[in-house]
């Protein structure tokens, strides 16, 4: 399977750290933000890789991952022109993915464990016919998320940010789909924000049925804004790969 790593957008809700540098360079426990998403999909079996990013730095992010196998994984780069939303951002990886089922992750995603076991049960759900998949996550505030709404254990619609979630979990920023999920993406129109969102595209799956979930039972990190980057730097704190361990060689 492959994977997306989805590092775009201004980071505005981080500045002034943001102003010279990538949101996704930011220091979070011993490494860079964008080693967490990484290492996770490595662990997971996924090692083609492509991140995207905007114009303003892809000089960075391609300084510090470089080919990727310093990490064991096998970068590719696509470049988000204009920062335009999720959505925006993965159709620009369409021929990289072609026809197979692939997983996206937000690069601000920290996890606390590993996804194996979703990337089995996304290839066993391909395997019977188009699908989608999302994982979750218990949160405090859900209404700073999407929200998933249930009915009978399964996922019926996906609401962003809502301001009365109809359930108490966070729709993380991992992401499976099937490779028509590029045909869904063509038909969204800019939300409220101006972004094609993620959500959106969830939503065409979760309407025919076809949107499974995982669910997380560790530590969850959205280092995307202030509260969230503080969190996530000190839930990541003690985190080591010790498939790249740390220092020089890193
Ligand atoms: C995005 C998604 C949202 C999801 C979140 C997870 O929000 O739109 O559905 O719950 O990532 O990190 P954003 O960070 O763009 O506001």
């Amino acid at each position: 399977m492959k994977g997306v790593i989805l590092a775009g957008g201004t980071g505005s809700r981080l500045y002034p750290l943001t102003r010279v540098t990538n949101k996704h360079l930011l220091p979070v426990g011993r490494y860079p933000m964008i080693y967490h998403p990484i290492m996770r999909l490595r662990r997971a079996g996924v090692t083609e890789i492509v991140l995207v990013t905007s114009p303003e730095h892809m000089g960075d992010v391609v300084n510090l991952l470089g080919s990727g196998s310093r990490l064991g994984v096998d970068l590719t780069y696509r470049v988000q022109d204009e920062p335009g939303g999720i959505a925006q951002a993965l159709a620009l990886c369409e021929t990289f993915v072609g026809d197979d089922p692939f997983v996206v992750v937000l690069g601000d995603n920290v996890l606390g464990e590993d996804f194996d076991k979703d990337v089995i049960a996304f290839r066993e759900q391909t395997a019977k016919g188009p699908g989608a998949r999302v994982l979750l996550k218990e949160v405090r505030d859900p209404e700073r998320y999407g929200v998933p709404e249930f009915e009978n254990g399964r996922i019926v619609r996906v609401i962003e940010k809502p301001s009365d979630p109809p359930s108490s979990f966070s729709v993380i920023g991992i992401y499976f789909y099937d490779s028509s999920v590029f045909e869904h993406i063509r038909t969204l129109t800019p939300s409220q924000r101006g972004e094609l969102e993620i959500t959106d595209v969830s939503n065409a799956y979760a309407d025919r049925g076809l949107l499974t979930h995982g669910t997380l039972t560790n530590w969850w990190g959205d280092a995307g804004t202030f509260e969230g980057l503080e969190e996530a730097n000190s839930l990541a704190r003690d985190l080591i790969y010790e498939e790249i361990g740390l220092g020089e060689g890193t």
